[in-house]
């Protein structure tokens, strides 16, 4: 007993010894949420534990989000609104990048307390796993779905929002990750995608292209959205503008943002990333309780459901977005397979199931307040602060028999008081104590206990040595270690992969492979004459054979890129000229024409498609040329100097809109002249002309916008110009 007084006599006079509590806003250490995924509201509702002391004005302080929760809600929002401007602010991409793989450091962690559920389980990729698992999180859902219909049938109350107003709150609190909607694949299936796996990527940007709405502007998804929002007079401005993110729109659900800051994160590094996109769209597209929830409680309001019934329907896991996003990670992973054996195969799955964590691990739903469970509902949230607690209890039945001359503070108290035995029999008591202990600066420092004081002063030498057991110290030390976020290593050890530093990664810039590539470069001087009407109109520019082969090949395999970026971001395709491009690029990667319905998995079974790119390896074929299987191979050894202006300019799908439409125009009546070209068979020609009519409807709903204001116009014929100059080129010399 003397021990445990010396002890606490020791941490009084050592506390008061500090002068200042460093400020605890450092951002990288911001409290993690270590519960399971808490989308699926806890149902039924749990009533507030009985025989619990209550202890006073504590509850009040505990939903407030700190200093560090709202630092990082800031850096989220600021980072939301630059992702979607990214060609504005290129600095932001090392960053980005850390940031992403510490989510995946973290969701990783959540999920390895688990392994026996979620995709964890499959330890051995096959696809009857895969299929199997899916199904069976199917099954369950559909079983939790019959037990709420059965329970609100007995009469249970609402489990996602209390009343109409609550609802209401609900989904304009919903509006970040909704404007995002697709994100994750915003820059899936590039040109700088090597062409093997263009095969899996073009079946994800399928499913990208349906959030899209197809190109048809009432069907994006975010558009349905945006109509809701007006319906009920939310008030919102866009969701890629600076206005979006200001705190006058009381957008401060920070769960929401994060998910919607990790859709536009995976999505940034395409090519360093890809299986785990693929992994992250598998685990978005499965159909989430919740959703069914909020469509059988919206329409009890009275309130417009149609979005979230769209997605009931359309995510649907025999021909909806489920099952073609499990289709593009089986093809991957095969491919894989047939690369590098069944290893290969295993390492890729490592990376599907990162990403598929990463998409299950953060909710993406606001919390309606009246049905929050109160945070001690849950708490000790794990065993290290159920140990840490039992430690501090033992003590705390001496402890308020000291009198402490110390004034200094733990948090809210001191520690005499905290330890004041009938207070600390509360489990709201404790946990004020745990969390306040742990953000007292350098007493501990968040996941670094050989630095933290507390520990340094209960170890040999220490003030406090010998009067915590060793196997308390340990205890102790577990704890302030587990409160650090995550380790990074944790991903790049799960996945098998040599760490790469962002700083580094972000460098390697060979924009015919990489993406993102965003340098200042100069373009090549134009005229800035208007382009006149029957010019653009002309089917006959060009002659159907190319005689410079070796300038026209770069040209050919590089073209594809000028509208490519036009769709990673949900917000800006929301509106004529975005669903105008979509409807172009569909046709030049050779979807399908556009019908009035979803096509799903009609796309993907399509057994041969024909795009730009296939087109292009004919051509190199028929005129003796060996096929590339990228566009870095089909540029090597070539005059690709404007092809690469070409792809920079692609980076800047903001800046440099007109300017991008105007050079597509351009390729349009290249494309109308090789619809004769001996370089193509005849079922060939025929799928360029169906290519180019479509690109000519596409981009003329572009220019009827752009005719209408003359500097945008100006810089549509600078592209123009530019663009059909250089293909000239390819048939006046060789
Ligand atoms: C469509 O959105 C883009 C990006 O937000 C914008 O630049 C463009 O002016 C808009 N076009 C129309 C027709 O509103
Ligand atoms: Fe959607
Ligand atoms: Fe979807």
């Amino acid at each position: 007993m003397s021990l445990v007084l010396q002890a606490i006599f020791l941490l009084c006079v050592a506390f008061s010894v500090v002068k200042a509590v460093e400020a605890a806003a450092r951002l990288l250490t911001r409290k993690r949420n270590r519960k399971r995924d808490v989308e699926r509201p806890p149902s039924p509702i749990v009533k507030p534990l009985s025989g619990e002391k209550s202890v006073p004005s504590q509850v009040a302080l505990r939903d407030k989000p700190n200093d560090v929760e709202s630092a990082s809600l800031q850096e989220h929002k600021d980072l939301y609104y630059k992702l979607q401007n990214l060609e504005r602010y290129p600095e932001i991409l090392p960053r980005c990048r850390d940031i992403l793989i510490q989510m995946f450091a973290e969701t990783l962690t959540d999920a390895q307390e688990h392994p026996e559920t979620g995709i964890l389980s499959i330890e051995c990729y096959t696809r009857e796993n895969l299929a199997a698992f899916l199904r069976s999180e199917n099954d369950g859902t559909t079983e939790q779905w019959e037990q709420y219909v059965a329970r609100r049938k007995g009469g249970s109350v609402r489990e996602m929002f209390k009343d109409k107003e609550e609802a209401v709150w609900w989904l304009k609190q919903a509006a970040p990750v909704k404007y995002v909607d697709g994100a994750w694949l915003g820059h899936i299936n590039k040109i700088s995608t090597p062409f093997a796996l263009r095969r899996s990527t073009k079946d994800a940007w399928q499913v990208m292209s349906e959030e899209l709405g197809d190109g048809d502007l009432d069907k994006n998804h975010v558009t349905v959205y945006r109509d809701l929002m007006e319906e009920i007079g939310a008030g919102l401005p866009e969701g890629d503008t600076l206005d979006f993110i200001h705190p006058r729109h009381d957008l401060n659900e920070p769960r929401v943002w994060k998910a919607a800051l990790a859709q536009l994160l995976i999505s940034l590094f395409p090519h360093e990333f890809l299986p785990e996109i693929l992994g992250f769209n598998m685990a978005y597209e499965g159909l989430p309780l919740h959703l069914m929830k909020t469509v059988k409680e919206l329409e009890e309001l009275k309130l417009n459901a149609y979005y979230f019934l769209l997605h009931i329907a359309i995510d649907n896991a025999d021909s909806g977005h489920a099952r073609m996003a499990m289709e593009a990670a089986v093809g991957y992973i095969e491919q894989m397979r047939e690369k590098g054996g069944d290893a290969a195969a295993q390492q890729a799955w490592k990376r599907v199931q990162a990403g598929f964590v990463l998409a299950e691990g953060l909710p993406t739903t606001p919390q309606s307040p009246s049905l929050k469970l109160p945070a001690v509902e849950s708490f000790p949230r794990n065993d290290r602060e159920a140990e840490v607690v039992k430690i501090f209890q033992a003590k705390a039945p001496v402890a308020h028999k000291i009198h402490c001359s110390s004034r200094l503070k733990i948090g809210r108290h001191s520690l005499v008081d905290w330890l004041e035995p009938n207070a600390f029999a509360s489990k709201q008591w404790q946990m004020d104590f745990l969390d306040d202990l742990s953000s007292m600066k350098p007493w501990v420092r968040k996941g670094d206990s050989s630095n933290s004081r507390l520990i340094q002063e209960l170890s040999w030498e220490g003030k406090m040595f010998g009067s915590f057991t060793q196997s308390e110290v340990e205890v102790v030390k577990a704890w302030i270690d587990g409160l650090g976020a995550p380790d990074s290593r944790i991903y790049w050890s799960f996945v098998g992969r040599d760490a790469v530093p962002s700083s580094e990664a972000c460098q390697m810039n060979d924009i015919r492979e990489d993406y993102p590539v965003l340098k200042q470069v100069q373009s090549s001087e134009v005229s800035s004459e208007p382009v006149p009407q029957e010019t653009l109109t002309a089917t006959d520019l060009f002659s159907p054979n190319p005689t410079n082969i070796n300038r026209f090949i770069p040209l050919w395999f590089a073209h594809p890129c000028l509208l490519e970026n036009f769709v990673s971001i949900p917000a800006k395709v929301a509106n004529s000229t975005g669903s105008a491009v979509v409807r172009v690029l569909r046709a030049q990667s050779g979807f399908e024409n556009e019908g009035p319905g979803v096509a799903g998995m009609d796309e993907v079974r399509r057994p041969h498609t024909v795009g730009l790119v296939e087109l292009g390896l004919e051509m190199m074929q028929r005129a003796g040329l060996s096929a590339p299987r990228s566009l870095k191979e089909a540029l090597a050894g070539r005059d690709d100097s404007f092809a690469i202006e070409m792809l920079h300019a692609s980076m800047k799908p903001i800046q440099s809109a007109n300017f991008l439409i105007g050079m597509a125009w351009a390729f349009v009546q290249l494309h109308e002249a090789l619809t004769a070209s001996s370089l193509l068979s005849e079922t060939s020609q025929e799928v360029l002309r169906q290519i180019a009519r479509r690109e000519r409807d596409g981009l003329r709903a572009c220019l009827e916008v752009i005719e209408q204001d003359t500097r945008q116009y100006t810089d549509f014929s600078r592209g123009y110009s530019l663009g059909r100059a250089e293909i000239e080129f390819c048939f006046t010399r060789s």
